[in-house]
This record gives C-alpha cells, sequence and structure tokens, in this order.
C-alpha cells in the first residue's frame, strides 16, 4: 500500500504525459494528412523559414510550388527536398522565379503558378524584405520597395490566385507577417508599415471569402531565429538550452514556426500569434493602455541612442533582439 502510494503520482504524470504525446502525434499527423496531394505555393521558399515550410509540406504529399528570386538557390532546395523522401509518397515541387518586388511581372508569375496544377490549394505568402534604420536615413525610394515587396507584391499574387479559389469555392490564404504588422518599435518603420498594411487587407479579405469558403490566415512570428545562433547539436548545452532558454534567448526556431503554418492551414486558423509573455503582453498594451505603450517605446528608444552613442552598434542590435522576440 505505501509503495503504491509513493508510485501513484510519478505514474499519473507519466500516463498524462504519454496520453498528451499520443494526442499530440495524432493531431500532427492530421495536420499533415490535410495537405496530402493538396496544390501548395510558396513564396520565398528558400528563405530560412520558407525552406523549413518546404520541407513540412513535401513531406507531408503536398504538390509543391515553390517560388524565390534566386534559381540556383530553388535548384538547391529542389535536391535537398527530393534527397531526403520516397518518391512514391511525394511529389517533385515545381519551381517558378518570382520577385515580390517586381509588381509589374507578378501577373504572368500568377498565370504560370496556376499552369503548374491548373488550380492553386493553399497559398502562402512567405515572402517580404526587410530593413532596418532611422526614418531620416532610410530613402523614400526604399521605403516604396518595402511597401512593393511587403505589401503590393503579396497583394498582388493573392488577387491574381483568388479568381480560381472563387470559382472552386475553396482555398486557403496564409500570410506569414510579424508582430511588427501589430505594433511599432523604433528603426522599424518602413517594414512595420508594410506588415500594418498587410494585416490589413488580410484581415478585410478574411470577412469577404466568407461566403466562398476560403479561408484566411495570419501567422505573426515574433523574431525568428537562424541556425547559426543556436549550439551545435551534441553540445552539453544544447538540450537545456532547447527546454529553457531557447525561445527566450533566440527567439522562435524555423521549424516551430513552419509546423504552426502547416496546424494553421489544417486546422483554418484565422490568426496566429507566435510570442513570448513580454511581445504578447506588448500586443495587448498598445490596444487597451496605447499612451503607456508610446511611453515604454520612447523611453526605450532615448535609452538605446545613448547606449548606442557610447558603445557603439553591436549593442544596440544586441538590445533590440528581446524586444522583439
Ligand atoms: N526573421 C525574423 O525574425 C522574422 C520575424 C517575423 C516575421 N518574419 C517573416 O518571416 C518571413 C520569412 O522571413 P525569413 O526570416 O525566413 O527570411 P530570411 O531567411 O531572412 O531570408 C530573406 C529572404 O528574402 C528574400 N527576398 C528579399 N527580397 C526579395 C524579393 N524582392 N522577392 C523575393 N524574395 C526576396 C531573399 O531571397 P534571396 O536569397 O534570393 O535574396 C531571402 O530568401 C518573412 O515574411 C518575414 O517578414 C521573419
Amino acid at each position: 500500500m505505501g509503495i503504491l502510494a509513493v508510485l501513484a503520482l510519478p505514474l499519473l504524470l507519466l500516463g498524462i504525459s504519454g496520453i498528451i504525446y499520443l494526442y499530440q502525434s495524432v493531431r500532427w499527423l492530421l495536420s499533415k494528412s490535410a495537405v496530402q496531394n493538396k496544390v501548395v505555393v510558396i513564396t520565398d521558399a528558400i528563405s530560412g523559414l520558407g525552406k523549413e515550410c518546404s520541407r513540412v509540406f513535401h513531406t507531408g504529399g503536398a504538390r509543391l510550388v515553390l517560388c524565390g528570386r534566386t534559381w540556383e538557390k530553388l535548384e538547391a532546395l529542389y535536391d535537398a527536398l527530393i534527397s531526403v523522401t520516397d518518391p512514391s509518397m511525394t511529389y517533385a515541387p515545381k519551381l517558378i522565379l518570382l520577385d515580390i518586388s517586381d509588381i509589374n511581372c507578378i501577373r504572368d508569375v500568377a498565370k504560370e503558378i496556376l499552369n503548374c496544377y491548373g488550380c492553386v490549394d493553399i497559398l502562402i505568402n512567405n515572402a517580404s524584405m526587410k530593413v532596418k534604420g532611422a526614418v531620416q536615413s532610410i530613402s523614400l525610394e526604399l521605403d516604396k520597395k518595402i511597401m512593393d515587396a511587403n505589401y503590393f507584391g503579396p497583394i498582388t499574387l493573392t488577387k491574381a490566385i483568388l479568381p480560381n479559389m472563387i470559382s472552386r469555392r475553396t482555398g486557403q490564404i496564409v500570410l506569414i507577417n510579424s508582430i511588427q504588422g501589430k505594433i511599432g518599435i523604433p528603426f522599424r518603420a518602413a517594414y512595420a508599415a508594410s506588415k500594418h498594411a498587410a494585416v490589413g487587407f488580410f484581415d478585410c479579405l478574411r470577412a469577404e471569402m466568407e461566403e466562398f469558403d476560403i479561408s484566411v490566415s495570419t501567422v505573426n512570428p515574433t523574431f525568428i531565429c537562424s541556425y547559426h545562433r543556436q549550439p551545435a547539436p551534441g553540445n552539453w548545452e544544447a538540450s537545456i538550452w532547447k527546454f529553457f532558454f531557447r525561445k527566450v534567448a533566440y527567439g522562435v526556431h524555423p521549424v516551430d514556426v513552419a509546423e504552426e503554418v502547416l496546424r494553421t492551414v489544417s486546422r483554418k486558423k484565422r490568426e496566429v500569434l507566435m510570442a513570448n509573455p513580454i511581445p504578447r503582453a506588448a500586443v495587448y498594451i498598445r490596444t487597451f493602455f496605447p499612451e503607456l505603450f508610446f511611453a515604454i517605446v520612447a523611453s526605450e528608444y532615448l535609452q538605446r541612442k545613448y547606449l548606442l552613442w557610447r558603445h557603439g552598434t553591436k549593442l544596440l542590435l544586441l538590445l533590440q533582439v528581446p524586444l522583439l522576440m
């Protein structure tokens, strides 16, 4: 009786963990099967996140159309994908050159995309351009280029693909956005403005597409970490980082974001915010206590300016990471 009582709690915890693990595995398999045979278009498939999305959807059995602006990188991604999967269970991806800021060419590229399989089931608007700098240091030309790449590009492509989805009364459109589409922070004016504009457009589109059974999702990660910033696998630190500090110190891993994109598609989620507690709180503070938010951001800005003046740009960049996470 005594031993049983001592073992009861660990056994109960073990049982619950097992059930949670099984539940998550089944949901993951269901998410994957939801994209099987679907025609999935990913813009900028060669970016950090684009590559992971390509891998996740490819292994899920989707018919991929991978877009990017560098042909050699697209070919390298193609080779990487087909070399690790069973060709009898997956489709060889189609490759299409697309510079998302070249608005005049996007309609023709959309035709090329539609010609691949005759339809598009899922469009993932992932391509985007980033820029950092004080408002006065960014030229108006660059502001416009960012707006083209992050707003006019994705909406032009979406508008060109929409008639096909509407006529079939099915489809899913995903916008990979950013927390900076919800809050503005110093030195990111052009990027934040373009991401705010995009989220406004896709929020309106979501309501309009409801009657055609077309779902519109926005995925808003905070800071997506790069591979090279993580401890090497096998390093004793790795597991500790993975479990406790990885997301706090390095942001979200592209694999985690790609898996979230797959879940978003399979569950038709409307909006996802992938953020740690501080940036998540910032979004709510911006909504309910805007004056407080503006005061915090302004004081952060002054503090950074002072530190920049004393210690140089490296420190400034280091300090920007926690705010973006
Ligand atoms: N990284 C983050 O912390 C973060 C945070 C929140 C949201 N996001 C969003 O996640 C998405 C993917 O970002 P990422 O960080 O994975 O990208 P990334 O790895 O930093 O790569 C940048 C990509 O942008 C591509 N690119 C630049 N200008 C382009 C254009 N005009 N047309 C087509 N492609 C262009 C580059 O292609 P080339 O190599 O051919 O130049 C490169 O693949 C973006 O929508 C981004 O806004 C990223």
